[in-house]
């Protein structure tokens, strides 16, 4: 059987004139919409709000948002962006020091649970939080900017969340995120991430949902010989 790999465009590349516009040259090539949210202080750029989240939910109700939180003490704000519509939220191990609470707050509150880790963090810190999570997603740049290039070393913590979660018999799924493109998907979906985040690669050059379709078939073809 094959496995499934799901695409995650990043709206952070979107026109930010047009997002509505950017979201419908998809033409539905997507699984998720990755929606990057950045306060100017855990990471040095600032994006949008719950705002956006809510706009996205109205207008695109069967739309899977994928929301990124990239903010210090993201406990604050769980419940503001579950209310807006995320449907999975990720929230930095290293912001946050009651990491514990707030991701059983998420589940609570309706939402997948998502915790993120940086490049400069190990993985062996989210091995106390891997039974209370649906997702992990290993930053594979610093976060902060669209556009930066793939991290090699942190495809190792991918495969050690691949070994616990079969060790553990855990269900999350393995999410990376940051310089990933049509030279690398392949090597990131065999090495098993599950959910590939892009932005420059899918809303850069070109025409995003033929990007999209190009990079498919590269993972497609990678982990149908694996
Ligand atoms: C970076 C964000 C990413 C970003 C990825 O901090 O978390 O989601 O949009 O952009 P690319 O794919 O261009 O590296
Ligand atoms: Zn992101």
């Amino acid at each position: 059987m094959t496995r499934k790999v799901l695409f995650a465009p990043s709206l952070l590349s979107a026109d930010p004139l047009n997002i509505q516009a950017s979201v419908e040259k998809l033409e539905g090539e997507h699984d998720w919409l990755h929606v990057d949210i950045m306060d100017g202080c855990f990471v040095p750029n600032i994006t949008y709000g719950p705002g956006l989240v809510s706009a996205l939910k109205k207008r695109y109700p069967g739309e899977t948002l994928d929301v990124h939180l990239m903010i210090e003490r993201p406990d604050r704000y769980v419940d503001a962006f579950i209310q807006a519509g995320a449907d999975w939220l990720t929230v930095h191990l290293e912001a946050d020091r009651h990491i514990h609470r707030t991701l059983t707050r998420i589940r609570e509150a309706g939402a997948r649970a998502g915790v993120s880790i940086n490049p400069g963090a190990s993985a062996e810190l989210l091995r106390p939080l891997l039974p209370f999570i649906d997702l992990v997603l290993v930053m594979s740049v610093n976060p902060g900017f669209g556009g930066q290039s793939f991290i090699p070393e942190t495809m190792e913590k991918t495969r050690s969340l691949c070994r616990w979660r079969e060790a553990g018999r855990h269900k999350y799924l393995i999410e990376m995120d940051g310089g990933i493109g049509i030279e690398n998907a392949a090597r990131v979906a065999s090495g098993g991430a599950d959910v590939l985040v892009m932005g420059n690669a899918v809303f850069g050059d070109g025409d995003p949902a033929a990007n999209l379709r190009e990079i498919k078939l590269k993972v497609k073809e990678a982990i149908t010989h694996a």
